[in-house]
């Protein structure tokens, strides 16, 4: 018998000082994912896919589902009453939702990632990283520049064979998965937990030759111990090396020393997700929720996974 969404949700959080009204910020978060995921189904029948022709802050082509997915959230995190603002990779500036004793929180979002797989029918996914507004705090683009390790909770849904929604506190990590009969999320990976043999390695070997040194040396004692698993969708690659262990990196190169993904709303959810479930995740210079972020954007190098392997890939990373 699956326990459903809500019943975790109200039986975890309602009524706890930590966790007032998170049930409400998850519940706005899954009927999002479940519009998206039905949009994305029906993209190349609705002649929904594609891009808008417009570009974003990160001056990346938008895909026609990347602005859709991005409103479809600020719509059901905004109708749930409790978020104060939102920060989204589509949107340049922050969303400033409320700032009644209600709204306390903040989210960070990467609507959809991993969209340029949309129209080959790879998996794709949305990241929300979910912080505390302190009562004094006003609602502003500074409120949102909080470290990672700040984060009361945060949560990644994938859109590929089911539809999975896992949601992590500091009180553990806990997979769903949307039941098609009704529409309804059901817990379907309790307490998970990465598992301690490391099964593949995850990157974009094709960015190699423009790796610094170290980190080529890194990924070749990966390549000569692991098998390679890469999607291109970061999400998909994040949720297969959770359930089945494994290491991801999508580290800097000579050329962007930062790297590629964002760090508000691409590295610090997983990487609280991956530390609450017993991994680890660094930028390769230190651990990724200690980052004390300064733009809303700001990208950084990602290397999670596996606690062991992550520590042993950054020190190879750094090893003159
Ligand atoms: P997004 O679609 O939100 O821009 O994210 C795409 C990211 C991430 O999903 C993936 O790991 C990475 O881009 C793939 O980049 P490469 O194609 O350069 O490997
Ligand atoms: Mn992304
Ligand atoms: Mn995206």
């Amino acid at each position: 018998m699956f326990v459903t969404l809500t019943e975790y949700a109200v039986s975890s959080w309602r009524g706890s000082e930590a966790y007032d009204g998170l049930e409400a910020v998850v519940a706005g978060i899954a009927e999002g994912a479940k519009q998206i995921q039905a949009k994305v189904r029906a993209a190349v029948l609705a002649n929904a896919v594609g891009a808008t022709g417009e570009t974003n802050v990160q001056g990346e082509v938008v895909q026609i589902l990347d602005t859709f997915s991005s409103e479809t959230l600020v719509k059901t995190l905004t109708q749930c009453g409790r978020v104060a603002a939102i920060g989204s990779e589509e949107i340049e500036e922050t969303v400033i939702v409320g700032d009644s004793p209600a709204h306390r929180y903040l989210v960070q979002m990467d609507p959809l990632d991993g969209s340029s797989n949309i129209d080959v029918a790879v998996s794709v996914g949305s990241i929300l990283g979910i912080w505390k507004r302190e009562a004094h705090e006003q609602v502003a683009e500074s409120t949102l520049l909080k470290k990672g390790k700040d984060q009361v909770a945060a949560v990644y849904t994938v859109y590929g064979s089911c539809t999975v929604m896992v949601v992590a506190t500091h009180e553990g990590v806990q997979g769903f998965t949307l039941d098609p009969a009704d529409g309804i999320f059901r817990r379907t990976n309790p307490d998970i937990r990465i598992p301690q043999n490391n099964s593949c390695y995850s990157t974009n070997e094709g960015n190699f030759k423009g790796m610094e040194r170290g980190t080529q040396k890194a990924v070749e004692e990966l390549r000569n111990t692991y098998s390679l698993r890469y999607a291109g969708s970061l999400v998909a690659d994040f949720h297969r090396n959770l359930l089945k262990g494994g290491i991801f990196l999508y580290p800097g190169t000579v050329k962007s020393p930062e790297g590629k993904l964002r760090l508000m709303y691409e590295a610090n959810p997983l990487a609280f997700i991956v530390e609450q479930a017993g991994g680890a995740a660094s930028s390769g210079k230190e651990r990724i929720l200690d980052i004390q972020p300064q733009k809303l954007h700001q990208r950084t190098s990602l290397i999670i996974g596996n606690k062991d392997v992550v520590e042993r890939t950054v020190a190879v990373m750094n090893k003159a």
